[in-house]
């Protein structure tokens, strides 16, 4: 039977079969679906021909654009010669082995292991599961309680979900799950107070982390975990001295901390990682993202040696490492992540993201100048952030019923500009392989867009 052409069509079927990802499922039975065709270097061709310039890199990960031909082509090799086997049972390959050795020598992670998994919330959860262990072995069973900070992310499944900070991954499900708290964020622009500096704002967010371990019990408390610089929360740099103060609290009642790199990680903020540009000294650390370029499905938990050890001593009389996914370690995962990394290497990806970084940020920083609505600019390497305001000089937020942020990226969508609003922050986090010409327009479109916005806000 001949179907009504409109039934068809991508957008029809999408509507009626396909449940999305942070939509309004209203909203997206109203407007339907942006439509992604193809895609090259740092843009994207929807279905009618229309370009755009991906501020965002897809969900930060497609760090060399979207049609990467090496990536392609090392994918398409291992599948011809070995297109699936697992990590069970002692197995491996040598994508796997040559990976792991490679993450843990760029992570430092002296005497440590790597272990694979496929999404960022995995990795996540497998470095909970990791620090329970690590404190059972050592004679600390109640040790289970992870402590996350407000505004953080860390992923959509049951545990990762609970350690993020944000209401809107709570609030249908009745998470988080007991055993996950939550600790003030560390938000300069918004959280200092009037009269303070730096340094006690570090006091009394160490303050008050400190607190909360003392109200819970320190032998309750097993790890601490925390993006290097907040990245769904609205891209939030920490004071320069704020980790290495938390650590000494850490280091007070004997709880690990736990590294979320999957954002920053390979380069987004102008080190190999973020732990790096913000001072942090994670016991291991979670990767996926930029690990492949999100070309595979593909993660990492990068453990120090006394993490793994503890693996090892509870399993000594013989048991198994009880942990596992279907596609942990999976041969075209670990091929196409050893490809991205080579490319990294071969570009210099570090200095060249502090270059692009410094321009974007540079126009970014005379937009803000010349805007009565700008009120921060905020970030690290190619990982930016715009904060919308209603009064520079007080840093009134507008009224939420404003709808600031998602004006924004309604009216930068038309001008062929994917950012991404986080509230009223706008985020920008491009493709690494951004060059001049490329920075270049994406602030010229932010420019034209944010002209627009002032017009619509402020008449
Ligand atoms: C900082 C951070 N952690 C974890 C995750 C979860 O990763 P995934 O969606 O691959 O599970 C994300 C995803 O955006 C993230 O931004």
């Amino acid at each position: 039977m001949t179907q009504p052409a409109k039934s068809n069509s991508v957008a029809f079927r999408d509507i009626a079969f396909q449940l999305h990802s942070q939509t309004n499922p209203e909203a997206h039975e109203a407007r339907g679906p942006i439509i992604v065709a193809s895609g090259k270097g740092a843009r994207v061709t929807d279905i009618d021909g229309k370009e755009y310039i991906d501020g965002m890199a897809g969900l930060w990960c497609a760090s060399l654009g979207f049609a990467n031909e090496r990536l392609a082509a090392a994918a398409s090799r291992q599948y011809a010669t070995l297109g699936y086997y697992h990590t069970f049972f002692h197995r491996t390959g040598d994508g796997a082995a040559t990976l792991a050795e490679k993450l843990v020598e760029m992570t430092g992670m002296e005497g440590g292991k790597a272990y694979f998994a496929t999404s960022g919330s995995e990795a996540n959860e497998t470095m909970v599961k990791l620090a329970w262990v690590y404190h059972t072995v050592r004679g600390k069973p109640t040790k289970r309680k992870v402590i996350a900070r407000q505004r953080s992310f860390h992923g959509s499944t049951i545990a990762a979900a609970s350690m993020c900070g944000l209401e809107f991954m709570h609030r249908e499900f009745g998470l988080p799950l007991p055993g996950f708290l939550h600790t003030e964020a560390p938000y300069p622009y918004r959280g200092m107070l009037t009269g303070e500096d730096e340094v006690a704002y570090v006091e009394r967010l160490a303050l008050e982390l400190e607190k909360m371990i003392l109200r819970e019990g320190p032998d309750t408390i097993a790890a601490f975990i925390a993006e290097p610089i907040f990245a769904g929360g609205g891209i939030i740099v920490p004071p320069a001295t704020y980790f290495a103060r938390i650590q000494q609290v850490l280091d007070k009642y004997d709880i690990l901390c736990l590294g979320d790199e999957i954002v920053c990680g390979f380069g987004r903020t102008g080190e190999w990682f973020g732990r790096d540009t913000v001072g942090m000294k994670p016991d291991m650390m979670a990767l996926a993202k930029g690990l492949s370029s999100s070309y595979f499905p593909i993660s990492a938990v990068v453990m120090k040696g006394e993490i793994y050890d503890a693996i090892r001593t509870f399993n000594q009389a013989g048991g198994s490492f009880g942990h596992g996914f279907t596609n942990s370690g999976h041969p075209v995962g670990v091929a196409v992540a050893l490809e991205a990394i080579a490319i990294y290497e071969e570009m210099n990806i570090v200095d060249h993201v502090r270059r692009m970084g410094a321009r974007l940020r540079g126009r970014f920083e005379a937009m803000a100048a010349a805007s009565p609505i700008v009120g921060d600019v905020r970030g690290a390497g190619l990982m930016l952030g715009i904060e919308l305001v209603a009064d520079k000089e007080t840093r009134l937020p507008f009224a939420p019923e404003r709808q600031a942020g998602p004006s924004f990226d309604r009216i930068a969508l038309a001008n062929g500009l994917i950012a991404r609003c986080m509230g009223d922050t706008l985020g920008f986090s491009p493709p690494l392989i951004v060059d001049d010409r490329d920075v270049d327009d994406i602030a010229d479109r932010c420019e034209a867009s944010l002209r627009e916005l002032e017009t619509e806000l402020l008449g």
